[in-house]
């Protein structure tokens, strides 16, 4: 069937699958120009990805298993085409991924589950038992919007901020105009529950059932991936509620360092970028839009695949990888410096519904966007029928 993307405000119900076998393919071949490890460093060689399909996670898989010959074993929460709909982005990825792994001989196995669960969890155990033995390495890339817990408790994540109501400009997704947007201040209750969808906790009970499992190799690496941003963006996101569930997983990278000796637990803070997780924050967006302008007109602009090269490239993989004064990777260096932050900020006080095409990278936001689930790319007829129900090798 010919596939046509189908937006609504940040999402989009249709994956091209022949988009996203592309999308995919350019993030290996940006892998593979790049020498990613070095002589003395740690080199993964079974690495497990909680959240692979995607955004981050997915450029770690590449990067991981393109760029250090490592078997991956990724976990994700995907839906396969019912021959109707098309499946979700994930699933086409993956699907992808695998295939590309095969031919050049790489181990590449998924688990399309709920990441949140002990099944899940003992699932990937008895893979990992199976097949590796141990894991030497677990990024964790979770974006969820709940979680229901192992005691059977569900909880829901908000975008709010924890003090005052916050008004600020904010790009209008439906028709590309500005218009100035509230966020309201999250209950008690919506805090607590982000905390515990985009916390720590999580991945913490993955560290535990891994060692109690004793599926964890002796100095197996692990990271979590973190956001600070702007103080523009403070309000809504680092001192809004996914803000408090963030220096919760910062937090659980200290207590996997004591309760794990033997684990080496890093935060990285990455760089913002359009992903299906980050296109759902308000206000964001149209900081998105402005930075890529700002970036790309001083030659830094990077996206998830470049972050994840330039992460392991030049920061995870050192035995002394360089860290802030709080001991974590700062991959939004770039993002944060003055010069780029004040030009942002110059452009965020001109911005209009008039001239936002004009002063910010709206285009690169929206290519961005499309390409996520497969469309934009100039190489692929989107007007011939493609087969929708894609099988990945590796989920029967
Ligand atoms: P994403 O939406 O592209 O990826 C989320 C991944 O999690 C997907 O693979 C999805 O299948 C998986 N997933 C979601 N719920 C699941 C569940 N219940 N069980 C199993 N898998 C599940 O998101 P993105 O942006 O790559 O985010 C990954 C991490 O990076 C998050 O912690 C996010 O906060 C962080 N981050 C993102 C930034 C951004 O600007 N996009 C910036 C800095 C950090």
């Amino acid at each position: 069937m010919k596939v046509e993307p189908k937006i609504r405000e940040f999402i989009c119900t249709t994956a091209h699958p022949e988009g996203c076998r592309e999308h995919v393919k350019r993030q290996i071949a940006c892998v593979k120009r790049e020498k990613i490890i070095h002589e003395g460093e740690r080199v993964p060689k079974k690495v497990l990805v909680i959240g692979a399909s995607t955004g981050y996670g997915l450029a770690s898989r590449i990067t991981a298993g393109f760029g250090c010959g490592a078997a991956t074993l990724g976990i994700m929460f995907e839906k396969p085409s019912n021959g109707k709909r098309t499946a979700t982005p994930g699933w086409y990825n993956t699907a992808a991924y695998e295939e590309e792994a095969r031919k050049e001989g790489l181990y590449a196995k998924t688990i399309n589950g709920d990441a949140f669960s002990r099944e899940v969890k003992e699932k990937t155990i008895a893979l990992i038992k199976e097949d590796w033995g141990k894991a030497d390495m677990v990024i964790y890339s979770l974006a969820a919007p709940r979680r229901t817990d192992t005691e059977g408790n569900t909880w829901v994540s908000s975008l709010k901020t924890t003090g005052e109501p916050f008004t600020e400009k904010s790009l209008d997704l439906r028709n590309n105009t500005i218009a100035e947007k509230t966020v309201e201040p999250a209950t008690a209750e919506e805090l607590e529950g982000t905390k515990k969808v985009m916390g720590g906790e999580d991945w913490l009970d993955w560290i535990k059932a891994l060692k109690e499992a004793d599926a964890l190799a002796e100095q197996a690496l692990t990271v979590a991936y973190s956001y600070i941003g702007p103080k523009l963006t403070y309000p809504i996101y680092y001192d809004g509620t996914i803000g408090q569930a963030k220096r919760h997983l910062e937090h659980t990278a200290e207590v996997i360092a004591e309760e794990f000796p033997s684990v080496q637990a890093r935060i990285s803070v990455n760089k913002a970028l359009v992903t299906q997780a980050s296109a759902a924050i308000p206000i964001v967006p149209l900081y998105f839009a402005i930075l890529y302008r700002v970036m790309k007109e001083q030659g830094n602009h990077e996206g998830c695949i470049e972050q994840m090269v330039r992460l392991f490239k030049e920061k995870l993989l050192k035995e002394t990888p360089p860290v802030d004064e709080k001991g974590r990777i700062r991959m939004d260096d770039w993002e944060l410096e003055e010069d780029i932050q004040n030009r942002v900020w110059e452009i965020w006080n001109q911005v209009t519904t008039e001239n936002v095409e004009q002063i910010s990278d709206i285009r690169g936001y929206w290519e961005d966007f499309y390409q996520m689930f497969g469309f934009g790319f100039e190489n692929i007829d989107y007007e011939k029928d493609v087969e929708i129900q894609v099988s990945i090798p590796s989920i029967k």
